[in-house]
């Protein structure tokens, strides 16, 4: 063995080993063939602390600049596919720190003075995942957007609201989507909020007691862009609540996610064909030629289970493990990892998908003139002529239920049946009971009138910029 060179994990350790791994322990334990993608902040991680230690004297300057040299060399050949990533070397900071000594020698083996890799790997993850909430919040709001613009040529659009899936009181078809928007703007704060928990630096925390060097810790803190430093180090290498939130707030999204997807895949059916997809986010059957089916949409919803899993498995994996760090935690990586990757291509295909989507308004105004959508209207009509609520409900039971047996809409119906049911009833209650009549009075802060409906488009637009 040369004893300068960590070629193979053992020599990582120390003396004390005296029997080799088998191949087995060394595929079971190692993490590099997954963890090699935090390779990025983990140089980064490494120079703001070597920096540190030069700028304390811990190490000199001459050592700083061959660490800065060897990292930047060992960047180009990751970025070029030819370094060589070692199993035996088992993650990717012994890999990284490994060949940092092979190239500059010893300068490579001061660099993890005062640091272990159990502050090391929760910074790289924290860093890590930093990065990718800034290329998942705009994301999100293309997703708004999304929804947004086809909200805006649909205000008037009468869609068939539901409760328990039965037809319950028309809305506008922009006041629908804008409830998938208001989720999504939530989901982005909530995104934010996480952002800043993630934003801490566990640096100088070194194995689970802090380290005896005079480190600078705020230092190092703001050359990474850390909003603050952890502050107890046995909390800083051992919790990964950061990861489990942000895996909450994913787990939400994807759950919106789900719901919008759920209705596409249903708009789309025949049976109720209210919008149609671009032939690009189909797919046909092998066997039925007649077949264009909503793939995309049934994925979005599929996929949400495994997110919703990774949470499960998160804080599976952290409940119960007693402090400080234990090598549980090498198993956050992949479930974060498939997390933001399956919530980054959904919200973009989604986004994508739902901005492609044609609209087939008359179906959707037919649907909503089923169902007797404006039976609330007529009691409430009869409420403002001084009936108690529970009487005109009673009343207007009985007009439905003639209207039923005649297979016509309430609408349909006569003046004189109409008042046959009560006195109140005059001409003007047509207006009333049809569906933009419906629609019009609902002028509620938040209802569904089209001039509440532009009043919101209007604040999410001025909000999403
Ligand atoms: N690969 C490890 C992980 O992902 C790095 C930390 C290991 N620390 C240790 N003392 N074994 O958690």
């Amino acid at each position: 063995m040369a004893a300068n060179q960590l070629d193979k994990k053992s020599e990582a350790w120390s003396a004390l080993f005296s029997e080799p791994m088998s191949e087995l322990v060394k595929r079971y334990t190692a993490s590099v063939s997954f963890d090699q993608r935090l390779w990025r902040a983990d140089i980064e991680g490494s120079l703001a602390h070597a920096q540190m230690l030069a700028a304390q004297g811990i190490i000199g300057g001459d050592d700083l600049a061959a660490i800065r040299a060897g990292m930047a060399q060992i960047a180009e050949e990751i970025e070029a596919g030819r370094f060589e990533w070692k199993l035996d070397l088992e993650d990717v900071h012994l890999n990284i720190e490994a060949r940092l000594t092979q190239l500059v020698g010893d300068a490579g083996k001061r660099l993890h003075t005062g640091r272990s890799r159990n502050d090391q790997v929760a910074t790289d993850v924290r860093l890590w995942l930093r990065a990718e909430i800034d290329t998942l919040a705009p994301l999100l709001r293309q997703m708004q957007m999304a929804l947004v613009e086809v909200a805006d040529g649909n205000v008037d659009t009468i869609l068939p609201g539901f409760t328990h899936m039965q037809v319950a009181q028309p809305v506008s078809f922009a006041h629908h989507l804008l409830a998938y928007v208001e989720m999504f703007a939530r989901d982005e704060e909530r995104l934010a909020d996480v952002r800043r928990r993630v934003n801490r630096l566990p640096l100088g925390a070194a194995a689970l007691a802090g380290t005896s060097y005079p480190l600078d810790r705020e230092n190092v803190a703001q050359a990474l862009g850390f909003e603050g430093v952890c502050q107890n180090s046995l909390d800083a290498v051992s919790d990964r609540d950061f990861a489990i939130e942000f895996s909450a707030f994913a787990s939400i999204t994807m759950m919106h996610v789900s719901r919008l997807a759920e209705e596409i895949v249903l708009w789309m059916s025949q049976n109720f064909g209210f919008i149609d997809l671009a032939d690009r986010y189909c797919t046909g059957s092998s066997i039925m030629p007649q077949k264009r089916n909503p793939d995309v949409a049934e994925l979005a919803r599929g996929k949400s289970g495994r997110v919703l899993g990774h949470l499960m498995g998160l804080l599976t994996l952290m409940k119960g493990q007693p402090l400080t760090y234990n090598k549980d935690n090498q198993e956050d990586k992949e479930p974060l990892f498939d997390t933001v990757d399956t919530l980054r291509d959904t919200l973009r295909i989604m986004a994508e998908m739902v901005g492609g989507i044609t609209v087939k308004k008359e179906a959707m105004e037919r649907a909503a003139l089923k169902g007797y959508a404006t039976a609330t209207d007529l009691a409430d009509y009869l409420v403002k002529r001084g009936l108690p609520f529970r009487d005109a409900h009673e009343v207007v039971a009985h007009a439905v239920k003639l209207a039923i047996q005649q297979g016509v809409d309430l609408s349909a119906l006569p003046l004189a049946t109409l008042q046959g049911f009560h006195a109140a009833i005059g001409e003007d209650v047509f207006e009333v009971l049809s569906l933009r009549g419906s629609l019009n009075a609902r002028n509620v802060l938040g209802g569904t009138a089209p001039e509440q409906v532009r009043l919101q488009l209007a604040r999410h637009r001025a909000r999403l910029g």
